[in-house]
């Protein structure tokens, strides 16, 4: 897929500086997901009460939401390191032999798309979170040995955004499950206004609302929207970023007044030209748009299925009547009677 603006996956080296620069550092700072927030402030109280490290949680939901910014407040608030890995990263038993002796007392690892985890790698995990330690094989055939490795207490953060592809005994494991929902535009507005703040960049109270409107629910995106739109408004000479520069830049970007770019806007009209609006299974609506289809479902499809733009039926996905109003489409065949 190409790069796009309003996808929340995908970071480049050089926008992680830039999320880094944004990044809340406290449990305080944290705006939104206020359930989830609470429940961690508590536990992390409790387990520095105890002087014990903090239990393991498992974050999911949508790329963008803050899972990765989550595990840095917590290893910020236990006081210890965060090291991050990846499920794709860690194929051999090796691989994650290194990372785990090398983590001290209390460590945050952080494994992020851990459902892709190689299942030998899986396995060998459910020591070390369990009873903190490695069962490590060594040599091979008939030499074959097994060294058993005592580890330091850590904590695990695992990140998925594909819950239901995480095993039972792995989801077991874990002390806290949460799931990260998309933040209202009031939330995704102070997000914007906080940014800002950091950026020494003035912002109008409408425009901050008008860039959260458009950022599909996800910090990760407004906080690129702003990116854009201070560049733009720099240019332009502004010493504020007003609203009109928000919606003269985001026009630039061909980022449309709900947060649609050109990928959401051609997938619905592939939907109402060649399927009437569906229901179409997710693989050709990936061939016909040659796209992944895990793409499709990880990044673009979550915020349409949210705003009620697309639907999902056990027969495939439907173009959602808003979408048709918003877009002003209309369905050739018989499923327009059903919006009338
Ligand atoms: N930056 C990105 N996500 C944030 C959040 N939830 N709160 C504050 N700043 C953020």
């Amino acid at each position: 897929m190409r790069e796009r603006i309003v996808t929340p996956g995908k970071v480049s080296e050089e926008e992680e500086i830039y999320i880094a620069s944004l990044r809340p550092q406290r449990l305080a700072e944290y705006i939104g997901q206020r359930n989830l927030t609470e429940k961690l402030s508590v536990s992390i109280k409790a387990a520095l009460q105890r002087g014990e490290p903090h239990e393991h949680v498992l974050l999911y939901g949508p790329p963008g939401l803050g899972k990765t910014t989550l595990a840095h407040i917590l290893a910020h608030e236990m006081g210890t390191r965060l090291v991050v890995s990846s499920g794709p990263t860690l194929q051999r038993t090796g691989d994650l032999m290194g990372i785990l002796t090398n983590l001290e007392q209390g460590d945050v690892l952080l494994i992020d798309e851990i459902h892709r985890l190689a299942a030998a790698v899986e396995e060998f995990i459910y020591p070390a979170m369990e009873d903190f330690k490695v069962d490590f094989v060594v040599d091979k055939g008939a030499f074959a040995r097994v060294i058993n490795v005592p580890l330091k207490k850590f904590t695990l953060v695992g990140a998925t955004t594909r819950a239901g592809l995480i095993s039972a005994p792995l989801r077991d494991r874990f002390g806290i499950i949460h799931h990260l929902d998309f933040y209202p535009a009031e939330e995704l507005a102070r997000i914007v206004k906080r940014s800002a703040g950091i950026l020494e960049v003035g912002i109008a109270e409408e425009a901050a609302a008008e860039i959260a409107r458009r950022s599909r629910g996800t910090p990760r995106v407004a906080n690129r929207l702003l990116r854009r739109v201070r560049d733009y408004a720099q240019v332009k000479g502004q010493d504020q970023i007003d609203i009109a520069a928000v919606q003269d830049a985001l026009e630039l970007e061909g980022v449309d007044s709900v947060g649609l770019d050109a990928l959401d806007r051609r997938l619905i009209k592939m939907m109402v030209d060649f399927y009437d609006g569906g229901p179409v299974g997710i693989e050709s609506i990936a061939a016909t748009l040659n796209e992944e289809s895990d793409t499709l479902e990880e990044m673009v499809e979550p915020y349409l299925l949210k705003i009620g733009f697309l639907k999902r039926t056990s027969k495939g996905r439907l173009v959602g009547e808003p979408a048709l109003r918003h877009l002003g489409f209309k369905l050739k065949g018989g499923r327009q009677q059903e919006f009338l």
